[in-house]
C-alpha cells in the first residue's frame, strides 16, 4: 500500500522500476510518468505537477489487484459522494470519462446541423471540435481587454436560433475570470432556446476573487444549465479520465443517453473517491499553486516580461515574439509548452510546474534569442 513517504518502496508491487529521484513517492511518481529521467519536462496540459494525494494513490494500488472485476457499487458510491457535496441528488450527477466526456456529451445533447455553439475566442476549443464534427455552426466572440467573456457579445450572437453557450470560467488559456453576478444576469436574458455550459475545471485554483462564485454553490435548478469539474487539475488525476457534470433531474437525463456505458474504470472511480474524500487535497493544492503563482510573476517581472494575471494553474506570459519560435525551442530544450492560442499570437501558455521544473523553464527561457533574432 502507498503510504505517504513510505509509498515509494511499494512501486515495485506495481511492477514498475524504481526510479532515480530525490527519494519521495512524488519524485519517483514524476520521473515515471515523465518516461524516465530523461523525459520532457510538461508545462503543456495545464495537469498537476506533484500527482495525486497519498490516499489516491493508495487506492488505485489497490483497485489494481481488482481489475479483473467490473466496476459495480464504485460509480455509485462516488455519485453519492459528489451529489451529497454539491447539496443535489445523484441523478443530478453525470460521471464522466474526464470532464471531456460530459462536454462531447452537452454538445451531443444541444448541437447538430441547425444549432449554433457561442464560445469566446480564445477558450478551450473542444466543444467547437464537437460541434464542427456535429455540423452546428460556431460563432466566436473575442474576450474582453479584461480577458472575460464579452457576455452582451454573445447575447447579441444567440438572439435568433437555438444551441449552447459555452463558458469557461476560469477561462483555458487566459487563466481569467467572468464574474458571477455578469453571467446570472446573461442567464436571465438568454432565450430559451440556449443551454449554458459553465465549465468550471479549474474551479480550485480561484483564491481572492470576490466576484467569482462557482455555479454550484446552490442546487442547480435551472434545466438549462450544465455545469462541469474535473479530477485532473486539483486532484492531480488527469491520467485517471474522471470528472463529472452537474444539471437539473431532467437535463441529466438528456445527457445520460449520450454517455459512454462503462466509460470509467474501476480504479479511476476509487482513485477519484479516496481524493474526494481527502480533506487535504484541495486546501493543499490550491495554497501551492498559488505559491507556485507568485513565484512566476515573480521571476517574469525579474525579466520584464508582462503576464496575464492568472487564477488557475497556468499563466500566459507575453513572449514579445511568435509563440511558435518559443514553443519550438523549448521543445529543443526538452520542455514542452502550451500550444499557440491565436489571437495571442506572442504569448506563451505555461502550465505551472514543481520548482525544479520551473527552475528549468527559466534556464531555457534566459536561452532565448535577443528578440530581433529568430529563435
Ligand atoms: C477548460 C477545460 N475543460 C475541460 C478539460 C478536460 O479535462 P478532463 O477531460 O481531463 O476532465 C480541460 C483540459 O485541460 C480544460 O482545460
Amino acid at each position: 500500500m502507498f503510504t505517504g513517504l513510505g509509498a515509494a518502496a511499494a512501486l515495485p508491487a506495481l511492477g514498475l522500476p524504481a526510479a532515480a529521484g530525490d527519494g519521495t513517492w512524488a519524485a519517483n511518481w514524476r520521473t515515471l510518468q515523465a518516461g524516465g529521467p530523461s523525459g520532457p519536462i510538461r508545462l503543456d496540459a495545464n495537469e498537476n505537477a506533484y500527482g495525486p494525494c497519498a490516499q489516491a494513490f493508495a487506492a488505485l494500488e489497490g483497485s489494481a489487484q481488482t481489475a479483473n472485476r467490473y466496476p459495480k457499487h464504485e460509480y455509485g458510491d462516488l455519485t453519492d459522494a459528489i451529489a451529497a457535496r454539491h447539496g443535489v441528488k445523484a441523478e443530478q450527477v453525470i460521471l464522466g470519462c474526464g470532464s471531456a466526456e460530459d462536454l462531447r456529451m452537452t454538445a451531443a445533447t444541444y448541437l447538430g446541423p441547425g444549432k449554433t455553439l457561442v464560445m469566446a475566442s480564445p477558450t478551450f476549443e473542444l466543444p467547437a471540435q464537437h460541434a464542427q464534427r456535429l455540423g452546428a455552426q460556431i460563432v466566436y466572440v473575442p474576450l474582453t481587454r479584461d480577458y472575460a467573456h464579452d457576455l452582451d457579445a454573445m447575447l447579441a450572437k444567440a438572439a435568433t436560433g437555438s444551441g449552447l453557450v459555452y463558458i469557461c470560467n476560469p477561462n483555458n488559456p487566459t487563466g481569467t475570470l467572468t464574474p458571477r453576478a455578469d453571467l446570472e444576469a446573461f442567464i436571465r436574458k438568454l432565450p430559451a432556446t440556449y443551454a449554458v455550459l459553465m465549465d468550471e475545471a479549474y474551479h480550485h485554483f480561484v483564491v481572492g476573487a470576490p466576484a467569482y462564485t462557482s455555479f454550484l454553490d446552490r442546487p442547480v435548478d435551472d434545466p438549462r444549465l450544465i455545469v462541469t469539474r474535473t479530477f485532473s487539475k486539483i486532484y492531480g488525476l488527469a491520467g485517471a479520465r474522471i470528472g463529472y457534470a452537474v444539471a437539473t433531474p431532467e437535463t441529466a437525463k438528456c445527457l445520460a443517453t449520450q454517455k459512454m456505458d462503462f466509460a470509467l474504470s474501476i480504479v479511476s472511480a476509487r482513485a477519484a473517491l479516496a481524493a474526494w474524500n481527502d480533506a487535504d487535497s484541495v486546501p493543499t493544492g490550491a495554497a501551492r499553486n498559488a505559491r507556485d503563482r507568485e513565484e512566476f510573476y515573480r521571476q517574469a517581472k525579474s525579466r520584464g516580461l508582462g503576464v496575464i494575471e492568472s487564477q488557475t494553474n497556468f499563466v500566459m506570459v507575453h513572449s514579445g515574439r511568435p509563440v511558435e519560435d518559443v514553443i519550438a525551442h523549448f521543445k529543443a530544450n526538452n520542455v514542452l509548452i502550451g500550444r499557440p492560442f491565436p489571437p495571442y499570437t506572442d504569448y506563451a501558455r505555461v502550465s505551472l510546474g514543481t520548482p525544479t521544473d520551473m527552475e528549468q523553464f527559466w534556464r531555457v527561457w534566459d536561452l532565448l534569442p535577443p528578440k530581433n533574432l529568430p529563435a
